[in-house]
């Protein structure tokens, strides 16, 4: 399985011509790249323009999507639309949608099902704000609740991300998360995956929180994670490049 780097540009950059400039300067700076999938996620608007540059080593991700596929749903964006655009991934149930949208667990479910009901792989977020006990509770309900009516043969289209929130770049302080914190993590969401279908197939975690080119090998080698998903680094080029190429040598060795 190819390690996956997933970029999360949020709400940035604060223009089309930067968002060119910061995608044209990734896409030149890992275009030897082989054993590693690279997907950027970019605001919904930069997305017909990006997804024109038809990089081969660069995958498109949405950040959001709606769970219809058309009709009175004012400012939404359906699955089928960023098909349409040749987006491939789109990320559900991120924590922030979930604090500043109240994205609940229902709707997760809504979209996460009609991702991949329009054949797009999710990249499905999911992490407590509390640690411990009480965490792992928030995270089987969320996986519980999110998974509903999924079926088993879907998991294959679902990237589970582990997001401990305290970690998280804009909310940690002075928390970061370990790569034992993140193998934990990963621990969880397969034995709770394990509860939920019977014999579910290999699937695929990745850990969002706070990771650049400086700390990535840790969370890959060491919480033996099948990739990340890079939020703030992801928008300085030359951190993200090499923490993309940190991991794609890796894999050559
Ligand atoms: P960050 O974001 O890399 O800025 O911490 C990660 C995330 O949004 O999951």
């Amino acid at each position: 399985m190819k390690p996956l780097i997933v970029a999360n540009w949020k709400i940035n950059p604060s223009t089309l011509a930067e968002a060119k400039r910061l995608f044209n300067s990734v896409a030149k700076g890992i275009k030897n790249i082989g054993r590693t999938e690279v997907v950027i996620c970019p605001p919904f608007l930069y997305l017909p323009t990006i997804q024109q540059s038809n990089i081969s080593t660069i995958k498109l991700g949405a950040q959001d999507c709606f769970w219809e596929e058309k009709g009175a749903f004012t400012g939404e964006i359906s699955p089928a639309m960023l098909k349409d655009l040749g987006v491939d991934y789109v990320i559900i149930g991120h924590s922030e949608r979930r604090k500043y949208l109240k994205e609940t667990d229902e709707k997760v479910n809504k979209k996460l099902r009609a991702v991949l009901k329009t054949g797009l792989k999710a990249i499905l977020c999911v992490g407590s704000i509390q640690r411990g006990e009480k965490g792992g509770r928030e995270m089987s309900r969320q996986l519980e609740k999110s998974l509903v009516k999924v079926k088993k043969s879907d998991l294959k289209n679902i990237v589970f991300t582990y997001e401990p929130i305290w970690a998280i770049s804009t909310t940690r302080g002075s928390a970061v998360a370990t790569p034992e914190n993140t193998k934990d993590g990963a621990i969880f969401i397969k034995k709770t995956l394990f509860k939920l279908f019977n014999k579910p197939p290999k699937i695929k975690i990745i850990y969002g929180g706070s990771v650049d080119s400086s700390n990535i090998r840790g969370f890959i080698e060491g919480a033996e994670m099948d990739g990340v998903l890079i939020g703030a680094a992801s928008l300085k080029a030359e951190d993200f490049i090499a923490a993309v190429k940190n991991i794609d040598k890796l894999r050559k060795t």
